[in-house]
């Protein structure tokens, strides 16, 4: 791992924002009425670009605060923010110099990205742009406008060169440091071209992390199918993109939020298999964050700033080799986080299997109390046992963190059995070294 890519890992968790143009419309046009990707209105209607750009004349996002925007991120945990720039209709959210087709023309004309880096600075967060840089359906070169556009005229790299490098440039020189830039539907665009522009954007920033979708496997780390979670533990650095309802841009009936329990699940299970979660908002074309997006993030919020430690800068534990019906597990040096999500699968006690590493105490996340705890190998089973019991009465709705802090790193034994090192041992019972223990180790054979 690169010192400029430790940032990332550290966050685990980012906010992502959808607003342009198409948040005015809210999904609908017409007779046309998305359910999903309400900022794709302008291509599945196939709305003329000299209409849709009449939206630009009318923009005025009145309640727009980029610094309580950005406090709000802080509120719901987040460690970055990425704004979309410039998506597939083309419009700048940005100051351009480039085209016309920008928030500058808008009665609103205050630079959004401007604002919101500079708050993100103020509020010690990272700032991260999404650039569409392939699909622009605004330009006759740009790929994926067929209704106005023919497609056989478009002169790709004219509009490579003419505005994609030289909005990427303004991007990456006008608001201090990029964090990342996040390129999306590389679809047909060249192999040469995609390999140029990630050398663009690291000969003027070579610390702005660029996602996978800069195509070809370029790029700093490895860029998720939307809303999808991998099986099982990626390494290297990735991220999943993710909905919070089921539409990335603003819409005006989709009120499907996910509960704060489905997010913090995501987070844990996103993290426990070493990614990070980049959670969708999509503020109307006033400048409001929907109160539902508000309400559930704010909750997994509260429960970050309480624990926290479990998730930002952890890593995947050593790999449990028994599906945890509890819940998850992730990891940092000598300590492992027990996140206790489903409390009714093991009532008053957590048990942890095949755990070979000595435990040397189990703390409750939130407040730090010690927990009794007990440690057990029996040698005819080949079995090692964690049991950890946890108070029921100060469960946490949304997911119950235990911290366990082993010797070393913790190892899990593998499910094969050999009995061949073991000198013929008998089984041991031992309390962890908790001042308060259940005081009855031996229980831990008790199923
Ligand atoms: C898809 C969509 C796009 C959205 C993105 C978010 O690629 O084309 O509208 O911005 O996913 O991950």
């Amino acid at each position: 791992m690169t010192e400029k890519q430790k940032w990332f890992e550290e966050a685990r968790y980012g906010l992502f924002i959808h607003w342009g143009l198409y948040s005015a419309l809210g999904g609908q046009w017409k007779d046309t009425k998305l359910t999903r990707n309400t900022e794709w209105i302008m291509r599945q209607a196939e709305i003329p670009f000299e209409e849709y750009r009449k939206l630009a004349d009318s923009f005025d996002p009145v309640c727009f605060d980029a610094d309580a925007w950005v406090r709000k991120a802080v509120d719901f945990g987040c460690r970055y923010l990425c704004i979309t720039a410039k998506h597939h209709d083309g419009f700048a959210m940005f100051d351009s110099a480039v085209s016309d087709y920008s928030i500058m023309h808008t009665p609103f004309g205050r630079d959004i990205v401007r604002e919101l880096s500079d708050a993100c600075r103020r509020h010690g967060i990272k700032f991260c742009v999404y650039y569409s840089q392939m699909q622009d359906w605004a330009d006759p070169d740009g790929d994926g406008n067929y209704w106005d556009y023919d497609p056989a005229k478009k002169d790709f790299e004219a509009y490579f060169n003419n505005k994609v490098k030289p909005q990427v440039r303004e991007l990456l020189t006008k608001y201090g440091e990029i964090g990342m830039i996040w390129f999306d539907t590389p679809y047909h665009m060249p192999r040469e071209l995609c390999r140029e522009l990630e050398r663009f954007v690291h000969s003027i920033q070579p610390d702005c992390l660029i996602n996978g979708r800069i195509g070809y496997g370029f790029g700093d780390y490895r860029q998720m199918s939307d809303n999808e979670i991998p099986s099982a533990v990626y390494h290297g650095l990735w991220e999943t993109p993710m909905t919070l309802n089921n539409t990335w841009g603003y819409s005006k009936t989709d009120e499907c939020w996910k509960s704060p329990e489905k997010v913090i699940r995501m987070l844990v299970d996103v993290v426990s298999k070493g990614g990070n979660l980049l959670i969708n908002i999509g503020p109307d074309a006033a400048g409001r964050i929907p109160q539902g997006s508000v309400d559930v993030l704010d909750r997994v919020g509260a429960w970050l700033h309480k624990n926290g430690e479990s998730i930002y800068g952890t890593v995947p534990c050593a790999d449990s080799p028994y599906q945890l019906r509890w819940g998850g597990l992730t990891g940092r040096g000598t300590t492992a986080y027990l996140h206790l999500l489903d409390a009714a699968e093991t009532p008053d006690r957590i048990k942890l299997c095949n755990i070979e590493t000595r435990a040397l105490r189990a703390r409750l996340l939130s407040t730090g109390e010690e927990l009794p705890a007990a440690q057990t190998y029996e040698l005819a089973r080949d079995e090692h046992r964690l049991i950890i019991h946890y108070p029921q009465d100060r469960l946490d709705e949304l997911d119950t963190v235990i911290a366990v802090e082993f010797e070393e790193a913790p190892v899990f034994r593998s499910l094969y059995m050999n009995f061949e090192d073991q000198g013929g041992a008998a089984a041991t019972a031992r309390p962890v070294e908790n001042k308060k223990t259940s005081g009855n180790a031996a229980e831990g054979y008790a199923e």
